[in-house]
C-alpha cells in the first residue's frame, strides 16, 4: 500500500485539473459503483448534512481527493429529487480558515429562514499538530452559494479531550431552543456526547452539559457521530463507540448502534429500554446519518415515506483504519443504499426504500447461473437450512456464502474465499443470530458490494467485495424460490467541482 507523507494528505485542492486524469483513470475501475454514492476520485467516509428542502434531498459526504487516504477534508454535495437517482453537484465546504486548517470534518443540516444551514467540526491543528475542534456554520444559500460564518459557534470545551467533533443539530418546538449534540472524549477515556444549546440557530450557544445514558457511562473511548431519532414514537440514540469488542464483530474495534430509550432534553437524559445493538451485522458500515427533517418533505413519489416518524438512514460502506482493494486505484468508500427505519419491539427494523423498486429493469434469465454487475436478489425460504453461493468461480467454487443454521438460529457471512481478500486482520466471517427462522432475503448486488436485508428489516448486513471477472457465478442449497432483477444506473459518475 503506498504511504503518504503528511504534506501530500494534507495538500489543499486548488482546481479540478489536478484531478481530472485520475478521475478519468478511477471511472474505469470494474469496481465503480452504479446506484451507490461514491467519490469522483479519492477516499469518502461519513455521509454529513442530509436533508430535505425546497423539493430536492441534499446529501453530503467526507471527501479526500487526493487518494485512499484520510487527509485534508472537504464536503462534497449530491442531490436527489427521490432518494434513488443521485447528482453529483461538487465541493461544498472547503477547509480554507484558521479554524478548519486540517479539515471541515462531519456535521448535520438545519433548514432555517427558508435555506440551508452546514453544521460541521473545523478540525484545526496547531504547528505542533495539537488538535482543536470548532463547530462550524456555512450557510448554503438556493442559488447553490457557500457563506461561511468568519467565527465559529463555539470553540474546544477545555473539559474534554481533543477528541469532540460531529455537531448534529435539532430543532425542539416545544420549547424554541436549539441543540447541538457532539461525540466527546472524558479525559479518563470514556466516549459520550456533550451538549451545547441556545434560542437562536446561529449563535449563543452555550455548554448544557454531557448527555446521561445510565449504564453506558464506561462504553468505548469515544463517540464518534451521535445522533437521537425519533422513530415509531420511541427515541433512538444511534452514534459509533470506538475500540471496543463485541461478540461476533470478529476484531473489529469500531461499531456503530442504537440504543432505544426516552430522551429527556431538559434533564439532558437519554434512559435506555434495552441494550446496545449493533446497526448493520455486515463488514462494512459505519457513521450512519438519518436524514433531518423528513417531516418537512413533500416527494412526489406516492409508494415513498409519508408518516413523520419513520427515519431515512444512509452510512459510510466503510471503516475507519482498514484498507480497501481499490486504494491501489487511488480510491475507496462510498455510501450505503437510503433505507426506512421503525422500530418494532426491542428493535429497529431497516428496510430499502420503497422508492428503490424503481431500479428495477427486468427480471434476469436465471438458467445463465451468472449475476449481473449490479442486481437485486430476493430470496424466499421454505425449507430450513440455507446455504448460498454468491461470486462462486466459473467451476461453482469460492465466493462470498451466506447460511443459515436452521438449529442454531444463527446466520453467518463469509468472504474468505473471495480471490481479493482484504481486512483479513479483522476477521473474515459475520454472525447473528437471527432468533427466528430465515424466511425471506433481499439482496442488492452492485459493482464491489452487497447489502443484504434479513426477514423484512430484521437485520442487514452490508459489506464491500470486490469480484474478479471470473468470479460472477451463484449457487444456492436448500428449499428457496428465487428471483433477480438486473438494476439500472443512477448515480452519475460526473466529474463536477
Ligand atoms: C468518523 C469520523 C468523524 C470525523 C470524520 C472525519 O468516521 O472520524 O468523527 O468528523 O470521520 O473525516
Amino acid at each position: 500500500m503506498r504511504k503518504w507523507t503528511r504534506e501530500e494528505r494534507y495538500r489543499e485542492f486548488k482546481n479540478e485539473e489536478e484531478i481530472r486524469e485520475l478521475h478519468e483513470r478511477i471511472a474505469k475501475s470494474p469496481y465503480r459503483q452504479t446506484f451507490h454514492v461514491q467519490g469522483v476520485t479519492g477516499l469518502v467516509n461519513d455521509p454529513n448534512g442530509y436533508v430535505y428542502h425546497n423539493g430536492l434531498w441534499h446529501l453530503f459526504y467526507q471527501w479526500c481527493p487526493w487518494g485512499a487516504v484520510h487527509g485534508l477534508k472537504y464536503w462534497y454535495h449530491t442531490v436527489s429529487e427521490d432518494l434513488v437517482t443521485w447528482q453529483n453537484k461538487g465541493l461544498a465546504i472547503r477547509p480554507d480558515t484558521v479554524y478548519d486548517n486540517k479539515g471541515a470534518y462531519s456535521g448535520s443540516a438545519l433548514v432555517a429562514e427558508n435555506s440551508i444551514y452546514l453544521y460541521y467540526t473545523g478540525n484545526h491543528r496547531t504547528e505542533d499538530w495539537v488538535r482543536k475542534s470548532y463547530t462550524c456554520l456555512v450557510n448554503m444559500r438556493d442559488d447553490g452559494s457557500y457563506h461561511k460564518y468568519s467565527k465559529p459557534l463555539f470553540g474546544p470545551n477545555p473539559h474534554y479531550t481533543e477528541h469532540q467533533r460531529d455537531p448534529k443539530i435539532y430543532y425542539r418546538e416545544e420549547t424554541g431552543m436549539y441543540y447541538i449534540l457532539l461525540g466527546a472524549q472524558t479525559p479518563d477515556k470514556r466516549g459520550c456526547v456533550i451538549v451545547y444549546k441556545s434560542n437562536e440557530f446561529n449563535k449563543n450557544y452555550e455548554f448544557a452539559g454531557e448527555l446521561n445514558v445510565p449504564g453506558y457511562e464506561s462504553f468505548g473511548d469515544m463517540w464518534e457521530c451521535p445522533s437521537i431519532e425519533r422513530i415509531s414514537g420511541k427515541d433512538v440514540l444511534i452514534f459509533c463507540p470506538q475500540h471496543l469488542f463485541i461478540k461476533g464483530r470478529g476484531n473489529d474495534t469500531n461499531h456503530n448502534g442504537y440504543i432505544l430509550g426516552t430522551m429527556d432534553w431538559e434533564k439532558l437524559e437519554f434512559m435506555p429500554e434495552g441494550s446496545f445493538h449493533v446497526l448493520d451485522f455486515g463488514f462494512d458500515s459505519y457513521a450512519a446519518a438519518c436524514a433531518s427533517n423528513i417531516g418537512a418533505r413533500n416527494v412526489k413519489d406516492p409508494t415513498a415515506l409519508t408518516k413523520d416518524d419513520k427515519a431515512i438512514l444512509v452510512a459510510w460502506m466503510g471503516l475507519p483504519d482498514v484498507e480497501y482493494p481499490t486504494d491501489d486505484e487511488e480510491w475507496a468508500g462510498c455510501l450505503t443504499m437510503p433505507r426506512e427505519l421503525t422500530v418494532r419491539g426491542r428493535r429497529l427494523i431497516q428496510r430499502p426504500l420503497e422508492g428503490l423498486r424503481k431500479l428495477r429493469i427486468e427480471e434476469a434469465d436465471m438458467r445463465t447461473g451468472k449475476l449481473p454487475g449490479a442486481c437485486e436478489m430476493e430470496f424466499i425460504n421454505r425449507g430450513e437450512d440455507l446455504k448460498l453461493s454468491l461470486f462462486t468461480d466459473e467451476d461453482g467454487n469460492g465466493g462470498m456464502t451466506i447460511s443459515f443454521d436452521y438449529r442454531t438460529k444463527d446466520l453467518l457471512i463469509d468472504r474468505s474465499s473471495m480471490r481479493k481478500r482484504f481486512n483479513i486482520g479483522l476477521g473474515e466471517s459475520r454472525t447473528r443470530n437471527l432468533g427466528h427462522n430465515l424466511a425471506h432475503l433481499r439482496i442488492f448486488i452492485d459493482h464491489s458490494s452487497v447489502e443484504i436485508f434479513v426477514n423484512d428489516g430484521d437485520a442487514v448486513f452490508t459489506s464491500r467485495v470486490f469480484p474478479e471477472e471470473s468470479e460472477h457465478g451463484w449457487k444456492c442449497e436448500g428449499d428457496v424460490s428465487v428471483r433477480i432483477w438486473k438494476l439500472r444506473e443512477a448515480v452519475t459518475d460526473d466529474f463536477v467541482l
